[in-house]
């Protein structure tokens, strides 16, 4: 009986709440989505699999979802999701379970958690969304719901979360709704960064970045635009100096110049490198 936790995480959330599962559920192994990026098939060993990512779009992320239709997940009897969001409605599970369908596979249990918004620099209200009193709600509601994930998973219970709506939203029109996700789509793939006259050299982004899209040329660091970003926000949210910058676009205006930045302050620039070196041996 042992069980693997593939993951993906930008600002720390969801490889916080990948370890605080692992507390709670013996013999298992967490794996970085990153580090599969370029295998050709990913074949689970574990009796329980458990996928733990952000929401981007209101959906998975692109790259959990190319990864996914990699995986043969003969060896699982038991298979679960946990999405971790900022607060819009999520439509990760459906997706997901479209592609576990064609692989003759469900979801056996899923879960959304509210956390801080990874994106939230982007926003004119960055100073309401996050400040250290809604950061310690959050996790202490997160935590507290997690014992509950815990124990269903530990008991290999099906069930459905139904909190998918928007936290503190109006609902969304269901007509409306593929075209949101599409522009959402549409945007993540147009992001555009740069860093201001605070950069230092310390090459802290190029290290975090999850695609090996950065690279440090004379001090700086250079997005390659040959190289497909993951949009992890890794490298905007981990600069020391807040010098990482989100260019504006027709569509949306950046106030990351005027705002302050959010990780999970369990979770290192080191934590998130990790991620693109595999743990040895891969079980799970
Ligand atoms: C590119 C991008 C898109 C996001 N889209 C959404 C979204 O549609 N809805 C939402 O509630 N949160 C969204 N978020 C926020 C993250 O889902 C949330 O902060 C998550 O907990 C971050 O987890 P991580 O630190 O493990 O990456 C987005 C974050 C990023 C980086
Ligand atoms: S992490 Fe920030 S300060 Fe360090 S090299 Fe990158 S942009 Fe410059
Ligand atoms: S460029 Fe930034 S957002 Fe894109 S993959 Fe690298 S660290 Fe993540």
């Amino acid at each position: 009986m042992n069980m693997g936790i593939y993951y993906f995480s930008g600002s720390g959330n969801s490889l916080h709440v990948a370890r605080e599962l692992q507390k709670g559920l013996p013999q298992t192994t967490l794996i970085p989505l990153v580090s599969l990026l370029n295998q050709p098939s990913v074949v689970t060993t574990g009796d329980a699999v458990g996928f733990v990512f952000p929401q981007h779009g209101w959906q998975m992320p692109v790259m959990v979802d190319e990864i996914l239709q990699k995986f043969e997940l003969h060896s699982a009897s038991y298979i679960f999701a946990v999405a971790t969001r900022g607060g819009t409605p999520c439509r990760a599970f459906l997706e997901m379970e479209k592609t576990l369908n064609r692989k003759g596979r469900n979801l056996d249990a899923y879960f959304v958690l509210t956390m801080p918004g990874s994106t939230q620099s982007l926003i004119k209200t960055f100073h309401e969304k996050i400040n250290e009193e809604r950061i310690a709600r959050l996790e202490t509601e997160m935590l507290t719901r997690l014992k509950e994930i815990v124990r269903i998973i530990r008991s290999r219970e099906a069930y459905h979360d139904e909190n998918l709506d928007g936290v503190d939203m109006p609902p969304v029109n269901h007509f409306m709704e593929p075209l949101v996700l599409s522009l959402a789509r549409l945007a993540e793939s147009n992001f555009i960064f740069y860093s201001d006259a605070k950069c230092k050299g310390c090459g802290i982004c190029e290290k975090v970045c999850l695609a090996e899209k950065i690279k440090l040329v004379e001090d700086h660091p250079i997005w390659q635009k040959n190289v497909k970003c993951l949009n992890c926000f890794s490298c905007l949210n981990y600069c020391p100096e807040m010098a990482v910058q989100l260019k504006s676009s027709w569509y949306f205006k950046s106030y990351t110049p005027q705002n302050g930045r959010y990780h999970h302050s369990q979770i290192t620039a080191d934590d998130i490198a990790g991620q693109k070196i595999s743990p040895d041996p891969v079980s799970g």
